[in-house]
């Protein structure tokens, strides 16, 4: 099986015809379709064919932007988002498989998030609308949209799984996540763990 591989990769990257690119006026450009088989051999088992995962702690991709989808896989690949799971799988993928597969997925339509502390809602959504002027957290909407349906800049973090965002917040805090803004540095160092846990359900319940 291994010596197919990389054959097939070079038809999809012959057959992507655009170049894929990402930035700040860059469009994804690619095919989805190619992705599919690429998801089922790799991606499925820990995100869903849909990716829609339901795995606590791997994050659902669908319905994400592809422009953050695309970056996230180029950190991954070259180490700036260091994630020792998440590497192996891309490494032998080329640029044009990597748009593709971030057209795929951010078209494939995400299920509603699992909330698990429902008691925490009431604070999460303080926290996501208002932050915490006291100890200097930002609001989380206005960057991620007042629904946490992100834009191409931003991503989608609603109905996100809770243990992934957890995961995340505290990768921020402790700068094992450093490819991305600043703000969430300090999201990451600010925010209790209460807070967290509560904004992390709120975002789970955000469709
Ligand atoms: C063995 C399980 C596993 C497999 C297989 C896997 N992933 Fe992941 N993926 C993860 C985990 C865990 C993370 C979170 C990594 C971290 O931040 O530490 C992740 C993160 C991601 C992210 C970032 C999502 C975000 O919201 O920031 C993308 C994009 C992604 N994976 C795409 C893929 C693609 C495409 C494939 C197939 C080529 C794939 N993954 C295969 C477990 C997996
Ligand atoms: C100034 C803009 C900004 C603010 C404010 C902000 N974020 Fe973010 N957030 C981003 C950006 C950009 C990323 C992705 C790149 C990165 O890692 O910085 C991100 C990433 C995330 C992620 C990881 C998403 C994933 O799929 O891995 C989570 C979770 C998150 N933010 C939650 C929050 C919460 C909760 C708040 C409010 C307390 C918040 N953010 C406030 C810009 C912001």
């Amino acid at each position: 099986m291994r010596h197919k591989r990389p054959i097939r990769m070079l038809a999809w990257a012959m057959l992507a015809g655009g170049v894929a690119s990402a930035g700040a006026a860059g469009r994804i450009k690619g095919d989805p379709a190619k992705a599919v088989s690429v998801v089922t051999e790799a991606c499925a088992a820990c995100h869903g064919q849909d990716g829609n995962s339901l795995v606590p702690n791997f994050p659902r991709l669908a319905g994400q932007a592809p422009e953050y989808l695309f970056l996230e896989m180029k950190d991954f690949k070259a180490e700036r988002r260091k994630s020792e799971i998440m590497a192996p799988f891309l490494a032998r993928l080329s640029e044009s498989d990597l748009a593709n597969l971030a057209l795929y997925f951010s078209a494939q339509k995400p299920a509603p998030g699992e909330v698990t502390k429902p008691e925490l809602l009431a604070v999460g959504k303080k926290v996501y609308l208002e932050g915490n002027p006291g100890s200097g957290v930002p609001s989380c909407d206005g960057c991620h949209d007042e629904n946490g349906a992100g834009s191409s800049k931003f991503p989608r973090i609603a109905a996100q799984n809770v243990e992934y965002t957890l995961d995340q917040i505290k990768l921020y805090a402790t700068h094992g996540r450093k490819n991305g803004v600043k703000a969430m540095r300090v999201v990451g160092e600010r925010l209790t763990s209460q807070e967290a846990e509560a904004v992390a359900q709120y975002l789970a319940s955000l469709k």
